[in-house]
């Protein structure tokens, strides 16, 4: 791989052994790939942060990272464990230190500590056609798809490494070429709610890292697009998506092949409804409710503030979110509305990453395809896949 003056430096140790194995880190990267070169980037999203998933070698190695390295573009970190300000949630004395000790790791390195899988709704938010390092699945296929960023699904090493450095290796979706589609999807039916998660585990299977192109029926929010992405990025490996007359560049997408040759398929209200039900792995009503996968934006929030104001929770309800979309949610009034219902607003962590599984909880209630991928296998718990208005339980009222 071609590296510049500059770079050799830089892998020489000139700046430091944290810049050197960083270097070490992308160049490998880069050759396992066969990148040209590096590539320079505004923003790093960092993923390897919840204790859960890194353990105590993860720690060592950014205790170790942390006693010279710096970031040089924006960077923010994936949720963590446990919600870093809130220690009433029943999280262990000691899993939340080590979490602690991870999280200043990380601050040393001027990391901000923002712990969210949706950076772009809190200030990480670069611009079409930059070249960005990020690692969390969801938010990869989001600033791809509808931001028309590029980056590649980092790991969490190689995505710190590129904070560090600066840069990236040049190759996968920071390539124009590769970010063509490669699968038509036709839905036949108008959607809504939790139908975007279904669609998205639908065609990540069968799409595996290929970028599908949309054509659907009716036009999506932002918030509908964060629930495709996060589905088609766990079903199957998918990074970049596109929507016809809609993402910033469905028409590049197209540009240059032979549509008619595309791989097609189509799905319809009936397969719809069946990846439904097919999503959860237990039925009735859950004894909690998790919802925020990815992190809830504020009109989310809004949203199930309204469904639970001035009623009462029979299940436990998280709401789970970033801190600062949740001081807009405690300025708005939101935070007291769902307080007041019974319901948590939990920052920092996700139902996924947090060891949720040492509450005694049984049966969790999702509406997002991911978390209904991920709960049972990374959680070991019975899932209910649905519209939060279907999960939620509320006491009779007295008469
Ligand atoms: Fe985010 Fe956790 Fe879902 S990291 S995308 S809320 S599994």
């Amino acid at each position: 791989m071609y590296l510049t003056p500059e770079e050799e430096k830089m892998m020489a140790g000139e700046y430091g052994a944290a810049v050197e194995k960083s270097m070490e880190i992308l160049v490998a990267l880069g050759d396992i790939y066969n990148a040209e070169k590096l590539v320079d980037i505004t923003s790093a999203q960092i993923s390897g942060v919840s204790y859960k998933t890194i353990g105590d070698a993860g720690l060592e190695f950014l205790e170790d990272m942390a006693l010279d390295a710096k970031v040089i573009v924006p960077s923010t970190l994936n949720p963590a464990g446990v919600d870093l300000e809130r220690f009433d949630l029943g999280f262990s004395k000691e899993f939340t230190k080590k979490q602690l000790e991870i999280i200043e790791a990380y601050r040393k390195m001027d990391i901000t500590t923002t712990c969210t899988c949706t950076p772009y709704l809190v200030g990480n938010v670069p611009v079409k056609g930059d070249h960005v390092a990020w690692s969390e699945s969801s938010a990869v296929a989001y600033v791809n798809s509808v931001i028309g960023a590029k980056t590649n699904r980092e790991g969490g090493p190689g995505a710190l490494s590129a904070a560090i450095c600066g840069k990236t290796a040049e190759y996968g979706f920071h390539l124009d070429e590769n970010r063509k589609a490669n699968l038509i999807v036709d839905v036949e039916d108008p959607i809504k709610g939790v139908d975007y998660g279904a669609i998205g585990y639908i065609v990540g299977k069968a799409v595996g890292d290929g970028v599908p192109y949309f054509k659907l029926k009716n036009r999506s929010t932002t918030n509908n697009l964060k629930s495709l992405g996060a589905a088609l990025a766990s079903s199957g490996a998918v990074a970049l998506y596109h929507v016809e007359n809609l993402t910033p560049e469905y028409k590049e997408a197209l540009q240059g092949l032979a549509v008619s040759d595309l791989e097609k398929i189509s799905i319809d209200r009936r397969e719809i409804n069946e990846t439904k039900e097919k999503l959860s792995t237990a039925s009735g009503k859950p004894d909690l409710i998790c919802v925020g996968c990815p992190h809830a934006s504020i009109e989310e929030i809004k949203n199930i503030a309204t469904k639970v104001a001035g009623k009462q929770l029979k299940n436990e309800l998280w709401v789970c979110t970033s801190i600062p979309v949740k001081a807009t949610a405690d300025r708005m009034g939101y935070t007291e509305i769902i307080e007041k219902a019974g319901g948590k607003m939990v920052c920092d962590t996700c139902m996924v990453v947090a060891p949720i599984e040492e509450l005694g909880f049984k049966v969790i209630g999702v509406d997002s395809a991911k978390a209904a991928n991920y709960v049972p296998s990374m959680c070991g718990l019975d899932v209910i896949f649905d519209d939060l208005q279907n999960l939620l339980d509320f006491e009779t009222p007295e008469t």
